[in-house]
């Protein structure tokens, strides 16, 4: 069997660290993207060298917001592997603000971290391989009109839009799909309990936890002709 490389941004913690523990254990190689946290990105890849001593483990760091080191980041994974077979666009920031309170650093850091870095890294990943799948991480939010996270979810509203226009460009060779999760993980300093009450609104009643994003992963890996499509996993959520 041809091993598989896969790049996944923001790859060491939360959603991005399940990913790359999933698809380490289905057999890709992975490049493992971090910006601060490389303590975690050098322990993932410690666990993941040793659980999995065939397969290659490579961490690169990029702050996906400046835009110098965003225009060099796919050229220096390439250098390292070669041929990139997925890439997952998982990096984000979310920071909350209604329309009156967004000022302009908090608009660029959305749109740079959420959007821009997506649509080069998606750019530069189409430019140099000639076959491949490209994932980008959503957010449930994309389907209201909630302002309370103003910046953030027009990011992903563009980034949504982007996974579209990418897939009718790019197609037949390069796939183009996006996961829109619901609340998943609860942020930083909130616990379980912020989860289930934004769960008890939803049709399914209970957070569905991180499960329903790995099988959409692979219902996207292994659909060969699923392009084009943003698969929520939320719960039912973006029906309120
Ligand atoms: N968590 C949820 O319940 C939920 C719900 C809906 C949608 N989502 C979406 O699912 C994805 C993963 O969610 P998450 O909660 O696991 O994400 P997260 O913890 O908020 O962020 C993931 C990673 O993004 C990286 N990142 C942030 N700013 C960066 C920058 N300037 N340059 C490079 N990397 C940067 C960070 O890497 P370092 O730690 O290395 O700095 C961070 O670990 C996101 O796209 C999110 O929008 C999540």
């Amino acid at each position: 069997m041809i091993s598989k490389n896969v790049l996944i941004t923001g790859a060491v913690k939360r959603i991005g660290k399940e990913i790359s523990e999933h698809l380490a254990s289905k057999g890709f190689n992975i490049a493992l993207h971090y910006n601060s946290s490389k303590k975690e990105a050098l322990e993932l890849q410690a666990k993941l060298i040793n659980s999995y001593p065939l397969q290659k483990f490579k961490i690169f760091h990029c702050d996906l917001s400046n835009e110098f080191e965003l225009e060099q980041f796919i050229d220096k994974v390439m250098n390292c592997f070669e041929r990139l077979d997925v890439l997952v666009n998982n990096a984000s920031v979310f920071d909350p603000g209604i329309i009156r309170e967004t000022d302009v650093n908090l608009y660029n850091q959305q749109m740079d971290v959420n959007l821009k870095a997506p649509f080069i890294l998606s750019r530069d990943f189409v430019l140099n391989n000639k076959k491949g799948l490209i994932i980008n991480f959503l957010d449930t939010r994309i389907s209201g009109y909630s302002s309370s996270h103003a910046a953030y979810c027009i990011s992903k509203v563009g980034l949504a839009h982007l996974t579209k226009m990418m897939a009718l460009e790019c197609g037949p060779n390069i796939r183009v799909n996006g996961i829109a999760p619901g609340a998943s993980l609860p942020p930083e300093g909130k616990g379980q309990d912020y989860l289930d009450n934004l769960a008890k609104k939803t049709p399914m009643k209970i957070p569905g936890g991180l499960k329903p994003i790995l099988l959409s992963v692979d219902y996207v890996l292994s659909n060969g002709n699923l392009t084009g499509q943003i698969l929520y996993c939320d719960g039912g959520e973006q029906l309120l």
